[in-house]
């Protein structure tokens, strides 16, 4: 139990100081709760530029560039973080066209995946002369061929291939098999290259599968790759010879429990370079999870404790809106007492202050005995945290704070239900709506 925590602890900059309290790369949990209140996310920045360094070495050996997936962090100081570093973005919205671009990341650097872009988003993808339009359908390759010719403007497209590849994971996050929304079957990429080659307004630039998320084998990405590289002189041919990129998605898994045999960024690139550069290829990777994921806590405040039915449950100030993935994948998360944990556990449920049942980040869990007041951590919660949460029941959103080098500063502010009702009170204030 100990060095499972341990290792998840050091895996988020997390370490007791010397009266037992967790600090975040120096700065005590505590120091920030006083501060900003709970619950907050806390991010460590020189985690996460430690985790992007590490993947951008470990591929040193290729050409290479890291997309950051914006899905899964995409708050503007995190994003600025990791264009600092040299990182491009992994866009599935306008909405995150947008982040990127605020926070300085060129537009020559992003990849916009996703199944259902509008015509209004391939429009302002177009104008932006973004790197690369990762298509997944024939239909939209005919809308991005004509989006682009009523802007006058070429666009370079990526094939976003259904390599038809079993992944190990939560049946919501794998997108890699047949017979899901994901992908452009096998079947119809030929169609598709010669659709590209037929357009002057479209390039065909990149070839490019996403196999699921959390993944903790490099088995599904060599299947996938090979799967790729086999289609690659046809593709070549169909299309003129124009693909310079393969791209191999996201999905790089962290350590939620500690037990899990994560692939680290050595043994990934052992696996996947050498192939990639014999084809002569440009390698483009999507990570979101293993940048941040590991690289966040979630914090909160122990509201109360209820005995109930048989069981033990602390409620705390975090809900599903906070953070939804216990709740909607069956998440674990762990979660550690910000004090120096006393000896004796308890076997509790930890819930939320939602109105429903499903509420809650930890089902019979044991944990160090805690009083109402005590403030815990919960890990892993810099991926798909606070992008995941919701206003529902009209709760503000919690407040984002990074660490960097010793200091920290709010990165969001909490929102208030007054920020949360603006636009509707607007309305009301107008006389828009009947009294
Ligand atoms: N690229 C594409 C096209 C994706 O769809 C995704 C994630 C990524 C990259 C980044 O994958 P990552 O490296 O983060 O695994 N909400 C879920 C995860 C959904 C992932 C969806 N796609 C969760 O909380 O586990």
């Amino acid at each position: 139990m100990g060095s499972r925590q341990d290792a998840l602890l050091a895996d988020a900059g997390l370490a007791r100081g010397p009266d037992g309290d967790l600090l975040l790369e120096g700065v005590p949990l505590r120091t920030l709760a006083h501060h900003v209140g709970t619950p907050t996310y806390v991010y460590a920045a020189g985690r996460i530029a430690a985790q992007y360094r590490a993947l951008d070495a470990a591929l040193a050996g290729v050409p290479h560039t890291l997309c950051y997936a914006v899905k899964a962090n995409s708050n503007l100081s995190v994003l600025r973080l990791l264009a600092g570093l040299g990182a491009g973005a992994d866009i599935v919205s306008g909405g995150e066209l947008e982040r990127a671009l605020a926070a300085g990341i060129p537009a020559g650097r992003i990849v916009f995946s996703g199944v259902g872009k509008s015509r209004q988003e391939l429009r302002q993808a177009v104008l932006a002369g973004i790197g690369q339009v990762n298509v997944e359908s024939i239909e939209e390759l005919r809308l991005l061929g004509e989006v682009a010719g009523a802007l006058g403007r070429r666009a370079s497209v990526g094939l976003r291939v259904n390599p038809d590849v079993t992944a190990e994971t939560h049946p919501y996050i794998a997108t890699g098999t047949r017979g899901i929304k994901f992908g452009i079957p096998a079947d119809q990429v030929l169609g598709a290259c010669r659709l590209v080659a037929a357009s002057p307004y479209l390039t065909l630039t990149g070839i490019a599968v996403h196999l699921g998320s959390q993944l903790l084998s490099v088995r599904p990405y060599l299947e996938a790759l090979e799967r790729l590289l086999g289609m690659l002189p046809a593709v070549q041919e169909a299309s003129g010879g124009t693909v310079h990129a393969i791209g191999l998605g996201g999905g790089i898994g962290i350590r939620y429990t500690g037990d899990e045999p994560v692939v680290a960024p050595e043994a990934f690139a052992a696996a996947i370079v050498p192939a990639v550069r014999a084809a002569g290829m440009h390698l483009h990777l999507e990570p979101g999870r293993c940048l941040v994921g590991s690289a966040g806590v979630l914090l909160t405040e122990v509201l109360y404790r209820k005995h109930a039915g048989g069981r033990d449950f602390l409620i705390v100030d975090a809900g599903m809106n906070d953070l939804v993935r216990p709740s909607h994948y069956q998440a674990h998360h762990e979660i550690v007492p910000v004090a120096r944990p006393r000896p004796e556990t308890l076997v509790v449920d930890v819930v939320g202050p939602i109105c429903e049942t499903g509420d809650f980040l930890a089902l019979e869990r044991e944990l160090p005995a805690v009083e109402a007041g005590e403030l815990l951590a919960i890990l892993g919660a810099g991926a798909y945290g606070f992008t995941m949460s919701s206003q529902y029941n009209t709760r503000g959103r919690a407040a984002e704070v990074l660490v960097t080098d010793g200091g920290w500063r709010v990165c969001r502010p909490r929102e208030s239900a007054e920020e949360i009702m603006a636009p509707e009170q607007a309305l009301l204030d107008d006389g828009v709506i009947a009294p």
